[in-house]
Protein backbone atom coordinates (compact mmCIF):
# COMPACT_ATOMS: atom_id res chain seq x y z
CA UNK A 1 0.00 0.00 0.00
CA UNK A 2 0.91 3.52 -0.62
CA UNK A 3 -0.26 6.55 1.61
CA UNK A 4 -0.83 9.69 -1.30
CA UNK A 5 -1.52 11.95 1.93
CA UNK A 6 1.24 10.51 4.69
CA UNK A 7 4.60 12.17 5.11
CA UNK A 8 6.55 8.80 5.20
CA UNK A 9 6.55 5.48 2.78
CA UNK A 10 4.88 1.96 3.36
CA UNK A 11 5.75 -1.20 1.74
CA UNK A 12 4.11 -4.20 2.11
CA UNK A 13 6.35 -6.68 3.51
CA UNK A 14 4.64 -10.32 2.27
CA UNK A 15 1.12 -11.22 0.86
CA UNK A 16 0.10 -12.50 3.57
CA UNK A 17 0.64 -9.57 6.19
CA UNK A 18 3.15 -7.12 7.44
CA UNK A 19 4.40 -3.54 5.93
CA UNK A 20 7.48 -1.60 6.20
CA UNK A 21 7.01 2.19 7.36
CA UNK A 22 9.79 4.79 6.55
CA UNK A 23 10.99 8.07 7.40
CA UNK A 24 9.13 9.23 10.57
CA UNK A 25 10.19 9.70 13.92
CA UNK A 26 7.56 8.36 15.90
CA UNK A 27 8.58 10.61 19.13
CA UNK A 28 7.91 13.66 17.58
CA UNK A 29 4.75 12.09 14.89
CA UNK A 30 2.12 14.96 14.08
CA UNK A 31 -1.62 14.10 14.60
CA UNK A 32 -1.70 13.60 10.85
CA UNK A 33 0.53 10.90 10.32
CA UNK A 34 -0.31 9.48 13.24
CA UNK A 35 -3.77 8.47 11.83
CA UNK A 36 -2.23 7.54 8.96
CA UNK A 37 0.24 5.00 10.85
CA UNK A 38 -3.25 3.81 12.78
CA UNK A 39 -5.01 3.43 9.15
CA UNK A 40 -1.59 1.43 7.72
CA UNK A 41 -1.65 -0.91 11.20
CA UNK A 42 -5.22 -1.75 10.70
CA UNK A 43 -4.88 -2.15 6.87
CA UNK A 44 -1.64 -4.14 7.50
CA UNK A 45 -2.15 -5.80 11.22
CA UNK A 46 1.69 -5.49 11.20
CA UNK A 47 4.03 -2.43 10.98
CA UNK A 48 7.89 -2.58 10.91
CA UNK A 49 9.11 1.02 11.79
CA UNK A 50 12.52 1.60 11.13
CA UNK A 51 15.40 3.40 12.25
CA UNK A 52 14.03 4.96 15.43
CA UNK A 53 16.02 6.28 18.14
CA UNK A 54 13.40 6.99 21.20
CA UNK A 55 13.99 7.23 24.98
CA UNK A 56 11.83 5.18 27.32
CA UNK A 57 9.10 7.84 27.72
CA UNK A 58 8.54 8.83 24.01
CA UNK A 59 8.45 5.13 23.44
CA UNK A 60 5.20 4.61 26.15
CA UNK A 61 4.19 7.95 24.64
CA UNK A 62 3.92 6.75 21.07
CA UNK A 63 2.31 3.81 22.70
CA UNK A 64 -0.39 5.48 24.71
CA UNK A 65 -1.35 7.53 21.50
CA UNK A 66 -3.26 3.99 20.69
CA UNK A 67 -4.87 3.60 24.14
CA UNK A 68 -4.31 3.39 27.60
CA UNK A 69 -1.35 1.07 28.72
CA UNK A 70 -1.56 -2.00 29.99
CA UNK A 71 0.87 -2.98 32.85
CA UNK A 72 3.88 -5.44 32.20
CA UNK A 73 3.01 -9.03 32.32
CA UNK A 74 4.38 -10.76 35.72
CA UNK A 75 8.02 -12.07 35.46
CA UNK A 76 9.38 -15.32 36.12
CA UNK A 77 11.03 -13.76 39.43
CA UNK A 78 7.22 -11.81 40.20
CA UNK A 79 9.03 -8.70 40.13
CA UNK A 80 8.61 -5.62 37.59
CA UNK A 81 11.54 -5.41 35.04
CA UNK A 82 11.74 -1.19 35.60
CA UNK A 83 10.15 -0.06 38.79
CA UNK A 84 9.63 3.76 37.60
CA UNK A 85 8.33 2.15 34.48
CA UNK A 86 5.98 -0.48 35.69
CA UNK A 87 4.16 0.02 31.65
CA UNK A 88 7.66 -0.93 30.42
CA UNK A 89 8.18 -5.24 29.73
CA UNK A 90 11.99 -5.98 29.02
CA UNK A 91 12.93 -8.90 26.79
CA UNK A 92 16.16 -10.13 26.89
CA UNK A 93 18.20 -13.20 27.18
CA UNK A 94 21.26 -10.76 29.03
CA UNK A 95 22.28 -11.36 32.60
CA UNK A 96 24.13 -8.65 34.41
CA UNK A 97 25.09 -9.70 37.89
CA UNK A 98 24.09 -13.09 37.86
CA UNK A 99 19.86 -11.70 37.00
CA UNK A 100 18.53 -11.92 33.99
CA UNK A 101 17.50 -7.98 32.72
CA UNK A 102 14.81 -9.44 30.94
CA UNK A 103 12.13 -11.68 30.35
CA UNK A 104 11.21 -14.56 27.43
CA UNK A 105 14.74 -14.00 27.25
CA UNK A 106 16.48 -17.45 25.98
CA UNK A 107 15.95 -19.83 23.09
CA UNK A 108 13.06 -20.37 20.82
CA UNK A 109 8.97 -19.13 21.62
CA UNK A 110 6.23 -20.62 20.41
CA UNK A 111 3.03 -19.61 18.81
CA UNK A 112 1.22 -17.71 20.84
CA UNK A 113 -1.09 -14.07 21.09
CA UNK A 114 0.38 -12.11 24.04
CA UNK A 115 -2.01 -12.51 27.28
CA UNK A 116 -4.61 -14.00 26.07
CA UNK A 117 -5.22 -15.96 28.98
CA UNK A 118 -6.51 -12.52 30.75
CA UNK A 119 -10.27 -11.54 30.76
CA UNK A 120 -9.27 -8.52 28.58
CA UNK A 121 -6.03 -9.00 26.84
CA UNK A 122 -4.22 -6.04 25.25
CA UNK A 123 -5.31 -5.15 21.92
CA UNK A 124 -1.63 -3.93 20.48
CA UNK A 125 2.04 -4.56 21.76
CA UNK A 126 4.75 -2.90 21.13
CA UNK A 127 8.57 -3.97 20.55
CA UNK A 128 11.37 -2.04 20.29
CA UNK A 129 14.66 -3.56 19.29
CA UNK A 130 18.13 -1.81 20.79
CA UNK A 131 20.78 -4.76 20.65
CA UNK A 132 20.31 -8.01 18.36
CA UNK A 133 22.20 -10.62 17.48
CA UNK A 134 23.43 -10.68 13.55
CA UNK A 135 21.53 -13.95 13.04
CA UNK A 136 18.75 -15.88 14.69
CA UNK A 137 16.35 -14.57 16.92
CA UNK A 138 13.89 -13.46 14.05
CA UNK A 139 10.02 -13.08 15.08
CA UNK A 140 7.05 -14.63 13.06
CA UNK A 141 3.74 -13.54 12.70
CA UNK A 142 0.53 -14.98 10.97
CA UNK A 143 -2.53 -13.57 9.64
CA UNK A 144 -5.64 -14.63 12.07
CA UNK A 145 -8.49 -13.11 9.92
CA UNK A 146 -6.97 -15.12 6.99
CA UNK A 147 -6.48 -18.63 8.51
CA UNK A 148 -10.21 -18.25 9.43
CA UNK A 149 -10.99 -17.64 6.11
CA UNK A 150 -8.86 -20.71 5.09
CA UNK A 151 -10.70 -23.03 6.97
CA UNK A 152 -13.11 -25.47 5.15
CA UNK A 153 -16.80 -24.64 5.46
CA UNK A 154 -17.68 -27.62 7.29
CA UNK A 155 -14.83 -26.32 10.27
CA UNK A 156 -15.94 -23.19 10.18
CA UNK A 157 -19.38 -24.22 10.88
CA UNK A 158 -18.27 -26.72 13.74
CA UNK A 159 -16.44 -24.12 15.79
CA UNK A 160 -18.90 -21.26 14.73
CA UNK A 161 -20.03 -20.66 18.97
CA UNK A 162 -17.09 -22.99 20.62
CA UNK A 163 -14.95 -21.33 23.02
CA UNK A 164 -11.65 -22.07 24.45
CA UNK A 165 -9.35 -21.82 27.32
CA UNK A 166 -6.19 -20.08 27.48
CA UNK A 167 -3.70 -21.43 30.08
CA UNK A 168 -2.17 -18.64 31.93
CA UNK A 169 -0.17 -20.81 34.36
CA UNK A 170 2.95 -21.12 31.20
CA UNK A 171 4.70 -18.51 28.92
CA UNK A 172 5.58 -18.43 25.79
CA UNK A 173 8.76 -20.04 26.31
CA UNK A 174 7.41 -22.61 28.27
CA UNK A 175 8.10 -21.43 31.30
CA UNK A 176 6.14 -21.84 34.59
CA UNK A 177 4.63 -18.18 36.06
CA UNK A 178 5.82 -17.03 39.67
CA UNK A 179 2.78 -18.33 41.77
CA UNK A 180 1.05 -20.97 39.79
CA UNK A 181 1.46 -25.10 40.30
CA UNK A 182 3.11 -26.72 37.72
CA UNK A 183 1.78 -29.99 36.14
CA UNK A 184 -1.71 -30.36 36.32
CA UNK A 185 -4.22 -33.69 36.68
CA UNK A 186 -7.14 -32.48 35.21
CA UNK A 187 -8.00 -29.73 32.78
CA UNK A 188 -10.27 -28.45 34.86
CA UNK A 189 -6.86 -26.98 37.52
CA UNK A 190 -5.73 -25.23 34.42
CA UNK A 191 -6.21 -21.31 35.12
CA UNK A 192 -7.10 -18.47 32.45
CA UNK A 193 -9.80 -16.44 30.73
CA UNK A 194 -12.23 -18.47 28.12
CA UNK A 195 -12.12 -17.04 24.86
CA UNK A 196 -14.88 -17.37 21.51
CA UNK A 197 -12.79 -19.54 19.20
CA UNK A 198 -13.75 -17.19 16.59
CA UNK A 199 -14.12 -13.39 17.22
CA UNK A 200 -15.67 -10.68 15.89
CA UNK A 201 -12.88 -7.87 15.86
CA UNK A 202 -14.16 -4.40 17.31
CA UNK A 203 -12.15 -2.20 14.48
CA UNK A 204 -13.21 -4.27 11.68
CA UNK A 205 -16.18 -6.49 12.66
CA UNK A 206 -14.16 -9.53 10.70
CA UNK A 207 -14.61 -13.09 11.73
CA UNK A 208 -11.14 -14.09 12.99
CA UNK A 209 -9.67 -16.76 14.55
CA UNK A 210 -8.62 -16.65 18.07
CA UNK A 211 -6.14 -19.19 19.15
CA UNK A 212 -4.35 -18.49 21.93
CA UNK A 213 -1.19 -20.69 22.09
CA UNK A 214 -1.25 -24.47 21.98
CA UNK A 215 0.21 -25.27 25.51
CA UNK A 216 -2.87 -26.51 28.01
CA UNK A 217 -5.39 -25.36 25.58
CA UNK A 218 -9.03 -26.68 25.45
CA UNK A 219 -12.31 -26.58 24.10
CA UNK A 220 -14.48 -26.37 26.32
CA UNK A 221 -17.53 -27.97 25.73
CA UNK A 222 -15.80 -30.92 24.14
CA UNK A 223 -14.15 -34.40 25.62
CA UNK A 224 -10.45 -33.87 25.88
CA UNK A 225 -9.67 -36.55 23.12
CA UNK A 226 -12.27 -34.51 20.71
CA UNK A 227 -11.30 -31.08 21.68
CA UNK A 228 -7.31 -31.86 21.16
CA UNK A 229 -7.91 -33.20 17.51
CA UNK A 230 -10.14 -30.82 16.26
CA UNK A 231 -7.56 -27.99 17.93
CA UNK A 232 -4.46 -30.11 16.32
CA UNK A 233 -6.76 -29.40 13.25
CA UNK A 234 -7.20 -25.92 13.44
CA UNK A 235 -3.85 -24.88 13.90
CA UNK A 236 -2.57 -27.08 10.69
CA UNK A 237 -4.26 -24.56 8.68
CA UNK A 238 -3.35 -21.82 10.94
CA UNK A 239 0.45 -20.88 11.00
CA UNK A 240 1.64 -21.90 7.41
CA UNK A 241 4.57 -19.85 5.80
CA UNK A 242 1.83 -18.64 2.93
CA UNK A 243 0.08 -17.09 5.80
CA UNK A 244 2.98 -15.68 7.47
CA UNK A 245 5.71 -12.44 7.61
CA UNK A 246 9.38 -13.26 8.90
CA UNK A 247 10.91 -10.28 10.35
CA UNK A 248 14.45 -10.25 10.88
CA UNK A 249 15.15 -7.42 13.30
CA UNK A 250 17.53 -4.34 12.80
CA UNK A 251 18.46 -2.19 16.08
CA UNK A 252 16.31 0.82 15.99
CA UNK A 253 12.60 -1.51 14.86
CA UNK A 254 9.46 -0.89 16.60
CA UNK A 255 7.56 -3.57 15.61
CA UNK A 256 3.35 -2.89 16.30
CA UNK A 257 1.16 -5.89 15.79
CA UNK A 258 -2.48 -6.22 16.23
CA UNK A 259 -2.81 -8.53 18.76
CA UNK A 260 -6.64 -9.64 18.36
CA UNK A 261 -6.24 -11.02 15.00
CA UNK A 262 -2.44 -12.11 14.23
CA UNK A 263 -0.76 -14.59 16.45
CA UNK A 264 3.75 -14.88 16.49
CA UNK A 265 6.36 -16.61 17.56
CA UNK A 266 10.35 -16.26 17.91
CA UNK A 267 13.19 -18.44 16.48
CA UNK A 268 16.18 -19.81 18.74
CA UNK A 269 19.38 -17.46 18.63
CA UNK A 270 22.59 -17.80 20.10
CA UNK A 271 22.36 -17.50 23.96
CA UNK A 272 26.14 -16.32 23.15
CA UNK A 273 24.84 -12.81 21.39
CA UNK A 274 23.27 -10.02 22.96
CA UNK A 275 19.04 -9.67 22.52
CA UNK A 276 17.72 -6.54 23.95
CA UNK A 277 14.51 -5.39 23.40
CA UNK A 278 11.83 -3.08 25.35
CA UNK A 279 7.67 -3.74 24.65
CA UNK A 280 4.39 -1.68 25.83
CA UNK A 281 1.11 -3.01 25.53
CA UNK A 282 -2.24 -1.38 24.73
CA UNK A 283 -5.33 -2.46 26.92
CA UNK A 284 -8.21 -4.10 25.41
CA UNK A 285 -11.17 -5.77 26.09
CA UNK A 286 -12.54 -9.30 25.77
CA UNK A 287 -13.84 -9.38 22.29
CA UNK A 288 -17.26 -10.79 21.32
CA UNK A 289 -18.15 -14.14 19.27
CA UNK A 290 -18.60 -13.34 15.32
CA UNK A 291 -21.42 -16.22 15.69
CA UNK A 292 -23.87 -16.77 18.37
C1 LIG B 1 6.83 -10.69 23.10
C2 LIG B 1 7.40 -11.69 22.19
C3 LIG B 1 9.06 -11.98 20.53
C4 LIG B 1 10.51 -11.69 20.33
O1 LIG B 1 7.55 -9.80 23.51
O2 LIG B 1 5.63 -10.80 23.40
O3 LIG B 1 6.75 -12.66 21.90
O4 LIG B 1 10.91 -11.73 19.17
N1 LIG B 1 8.60 -11.41 21.71
O5 LIG B 1 11.22 -11.46 21.30
MN1 LIG C 1 4.65 -12.36 22.62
Amino acid sequence: MSQSTASFDINPLSPALGAEVRGIDLATISDADFAAVQAAWHENLVLVIRDQKISDEDFLSFSARLGALDLAPITVTGKPYIPELPHLAVISNVVEDGQAIGGLGNSELIWHTDMSYAENPPIASLLYSLEVPETGGDTWFCNMYKAYDSLPASLKQRIATLTCKHDSSHNSAGETRKGFADGFTSRDEIPGAVHPLVCQHPATGRPVLYLGRRENAYIVELPDHESEALLDEIWSHTTRPENSLRHHWRVGDILMWDNRCTMHRRDDFNQNTRRLMHRSQVKGRAMAPAYT
